[in-house]
């Protein structure tokens, strides 16, 4: 995987899964815009790629705000001349609470980032894409947006939202020389899962962990380059007719059923 020459554009670059993709891109020669609504994430992140050798921008941006989003694309250009490289993967998890007692304007917010800030990247990168007639997007959603998960109705929505975004550009884009895909983590290990956590058990959030680990087969979480190595696979030419497609990386804790792993490994 090879990325000599090309251009990376990622938001929430500045912490877990993004700041890994930002940092792998960069490793393989990609030149390098990290996004986040964090500005000193962001700057570290494009900081440490410098040190590095590396060539990286940072740019502040909120997703869910149109004329943010158009600044970061005009960053890419005015940097780099080029988006090869779409990573479209800032989100949020909001709060967990059942649907029956969940907060509207919570509600809200989480869609707002994690759909409409996927779509306004979509919207405002994807004219660049068609323009250079190449270009590869990953769109962060989740097995969050494959099966339910009980407390958390918002943010399942929104990343079932994101694969139909996802499925949706790759038709219209594909003829053009521009391919879309979904990654799909299961639990990795950032900042996200360990408020998740905090919510469900704030006396004990190592006791979700541990009963998390239990109906994953491979008995563990991702890690956040474990993620990052797939969204390269999928931006790089060895995926070159890959599209429209949800990559799930959740150690098979999808594919079987949760019981049944708990009682295999006993
Ligand atoms: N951690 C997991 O277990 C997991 C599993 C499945 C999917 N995901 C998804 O992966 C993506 C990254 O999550 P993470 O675990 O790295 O979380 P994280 O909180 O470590 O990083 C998310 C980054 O996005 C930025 N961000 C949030 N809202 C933003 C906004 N409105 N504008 C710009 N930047 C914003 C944050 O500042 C942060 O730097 C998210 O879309 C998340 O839903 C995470």
């Amino acid at each position: 995987m090879d990325f000599k020459g090309k251009v990376a554009l990622i938001t929430g670059g500045g912490n877990g899964i993004g700041k890994a993709a930002a940092m792998s891109f960069a490793g393989r020669g990609a030149k390098v815009v990290v996004v986040d609504r964090d500005g000193a994430a962001a700057e570290a992140v494009a900081g440490a790629i410098r040190q590095q050798g590396g060539d990286a921008k940072a740019t502040m941006a909120d997703v869910t705000k149109s004329a943010e989003v158009q600044a970061y694309v005009k960053a890419a250009l005015d940097a780099y001349g080029r988006i090869d490289c779409f990573f479209n993967n800032a989100g949020i998890e909001g709060k967990v609470a059942h649907t029956a007692d969940y907060d509207e304007a919570m509600f809200d917010q989480v869609l707002n980032v994690n759909v409409k800030g996927v779509f306004l990247g979509l919207r405002h990168v994807l004219p660049v894409m068609i323009k250079q007639k190449s270009g590869a997007v990953v769109n962060t959603a989740s097995v969050a947006g494959l099966v339910g998960t009980p407390g958390m109705p918002a943010y399942v929505a929104s990343k079932h939202a994101v694969i139909g975004l996802t499925k949706t550009a790759a038709g219209e884009v594909g003829p053009m020389g521009v391919r879309v895909n979904a990654v799909c983590p299961g639990p990795v290990e950032t900042r996200m899962t360990q408020d998740i956590a905090k919510q469900l058990r704030p006396d004990d959030p190592a006791s979700v962990v541990a009963a998390y680990r239990m109906v994953i087969p491979t008995g563990r979480y991702a890690t956040a380059q474990e993620i990052a190595d797939v969204v390269l696979f999928l931006c790089s030419d060895l995926a070159g007719n890959i599209s429209g497609a949800q990559w799930v990386v959740d150690g098979g804790r999808t594919a079987v059923g949760g019981a049944m792993t708990q009682a295999v490994r006993g």
